[in-house]
């Protein structure tokens, strides 16, 4: 199967290509950097584009996009971009299965292991102040990929961390009560995507319930990096 992988080059979009090369999958790995793409392989292809402008997905499968973009204050349009050159990409080029990663915060809700800092204190501070455009513009391209004629399918992790070795990850319609879901779960879980059709005009949560973090250990790596 050829599956066309955007925003590869990132933390989740270089395991989602290495777990699909080792599936036997073949593989077009789109970047704005494709010097800097480390992956390797028989069945891979890498492909240079700005996903704003074009989506080169002719004769793919599927399209799994794991696009994304740092929290800013500044307006974020690239989710509801990218989103409008791949549907019509698709349109143009007759491919119909399309799953994106969209995130829990688009419909903050309480998270059952959550605890009282992250409902109460963590998730109302962060979708108010610096995920605010994030989300809102996710919300617009999740919109767009309801209202298409598509096969389509929308993932939404919690935090991600990192961790090579993918997990019995969750899934759960719309919504999760866990807070992390590992990059390697989450490419595990959009790769699933590509032969599994259970979650077909469906929105997924994922999330992770092993070897997780603590709220406060991955507080500090995303204010300090370490
Ligand atoms: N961080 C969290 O806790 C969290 C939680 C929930 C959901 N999410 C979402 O999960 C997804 C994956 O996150 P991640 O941290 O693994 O991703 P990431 O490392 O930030 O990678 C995203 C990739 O998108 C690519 N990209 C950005 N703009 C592009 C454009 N115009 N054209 C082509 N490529 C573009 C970049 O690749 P190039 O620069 O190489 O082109 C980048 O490597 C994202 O959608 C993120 O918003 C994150």
């Amino acid at each position: 199967m050829r599956i066309v992988v955007l925003g590869a080059n990132g933390g989740t979009g270089r395991r989602l290509v290495q777990q699909a090369l080792d599936a036997g999958h073949d593989v077009r790995a789109v970047t704005r950097q494709p010097r800097s793409f480390p992956v390797r392989g028989p069945g891979l292809e890498v492909v240079a584009a700005d996903a704003t402008v074009e989506a080169p997905v002719s004769g793919a499968a599927v399209v799994l996009s794991t696009l994304g973009t740092p929290f800013t204050r500044r307006p974020v349009r690239l989710y509801s971009r990218s989103t409008a050159t791949v549907l019509a990409a698709m349109r143009r080029e007759g491919v119909r299965r399309l799953v994106v990663v969209s995130s829990s915060g688009t419909e903050p809700h309480h998270h059952a292991e959550g605890g009282f800092l992250l409902n109460r204190i963590i998730q109302p501070l962060v979708t108010a102040t610096i995920a605010r455009s994030t989300y809102d513009d996710m919300r617009i391209m999740e919109k767009m990929v309801r209202d298409s004629d598509l096969d389509w399918t929308i993932v939404r992790p919690s935090g991600l961390f990192d961790s090579d070795s993918v997990t019995r990850y969750r899934l759960s319609e719309s919504r999760s009560d866990g807070v992390f879901t590992s990059r390697a779960d989450l490419a595990a879980c959009l790769l699933a995507q590509a032969t599994d059709t259970a979650w077909v005009r469906r929105t997924v949560a994922v999330t992770t319930a092993e070897g997780t973090p603590t709220l406060l250990a991955m507080l500090r790596r995303e204010a300090f990096g370490n």
